[in-house]
């Protein structure tokens, strides 16, 4: 197994020649460590039926089924499918998924620390995934805006980017917002943690799952706080030109393993849709997303 760095990138690292049929423990440190602390780890020229796939996630942590069954893999549950090319006629996962800056599982109350990602489909023009280190950008913030956001907390909650499912159809709108409330309730998190893998201070915040800020007695701040911290970290920048934002490309064989605690994430938007297929297993490591979660 050999490691290198991304050439002309902050973050991201190469791995080639990783097997995880043979992978010994010393290897699995070595690439957990490189996601810490590289944030991305592209391993190159793997090929892996769905059920390798999850092997070599188990290898990592345990896996998080997502919560939503329509996402799921039809032989392999903890596979999450994004897809906008059906089989057999049908349709496969959800299409058009994470259109929008976040973390997974951000809005739930015990994320995990890292996600992998293996394209299946790769589209021709519009491939990549964009993403902002969190940590970086929270070095980058103002001594003035750091002092604000001190001692705070913040709201995240699926409802603005929840996805009808087919049985909703039919069904009145106000029903289904009651039911993601019910379902998943706003979570609250510091609004930084430290990593507990790298130490470093991360500031959690996305524009599609954060919908609130608050003091540390709870009561609520402006939003106006939360779009500046949208603003000076990249995430209002809609021609992705911003120096936090990483495009990270793949070719087919390439398997993507990121950091979830400090990374958030957005799939490229297209114009014309290009058919696109992922598939995307999560696990939680030997450690909560940070050290105020406490055990289930
Ligand atoms: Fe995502």
């Amino acid at each position: 197994m050999q490691i290198k760095d991304q050439p002309g990138s902050a973050i991201g690292a190469t791995v080639e020649d990783f097997d995880h049929t043979t992978a010994s423990a010393a290897d699995i440190a070595a690439l957990k460590n490189t996601v810490y602390t590289k944030k991305i780890a592209v391993l190159k020229g793997q090929d892996l039926s769905p059920q390798e796939f999850l092997e070599l996630g188990k290898l990592l942590g345990r896996p998080e089924t997502y919560y939503e069954p329509m996402y799921k893999h039809p032989e392999i549950p903890e596979i999450f499918v994004s897809s906008n090319v059906p089989k057999d006629g049908k349709q496969i996962g959800v299409p058009k998924t994470g259109k929008f800056w976040h973390a997974d599982y951000q809005f739930m109350p015990d994320p995990f620390g890292i996600t992998l990602i293996y394209p299946q489909v790769i589209p021709e023009k519009n491939r990549g995934t964009y993403f902002i280190d969190m940590g970086r950008a929270y070095e980058k913030l103002s001594d003035e805006l750091r002092k604000e956001i001190s001692g705070t907390r913040c709201r995240h909650s699926v409802r603005k980017y929840f996805k009808i499912r087919p049985h909703d159809v039919y069904r009145p709108l106000s029903e289904i917002i009651d039911e993601v409330e019910r379902k998943t309730p706003a979570v609250r998190q510091p609004t930084t943690f430290t990593h507990p893998m790298t130490g470093e201070t991360v500031l959690y915040v996305s524009e599609g799952f954060t919908v609130g800020i608050e003091d540390q007695d709870g009561n609520p701040l402006d939003e106006e706080l939360l779009k500046r911290l949208f603003d000076a970290t990249g995430q209002l920048d809609e021609s992705f030109e911003h120096e936090n934002i990483h495009l990270q490309s793949f070719e087919k064989g390439d398997l993507l393993v990121w950091d979830n605690r400090s990374l958030v994430h957005r799939a490229r938007h297209t114009t014309a849709p290009e058919p696109t297929v992922s598939y995307r297993v999560t696990v939680h490591d030997e450690r909560r997303l940070h050290d105020g979660i406490r055990a289930a």
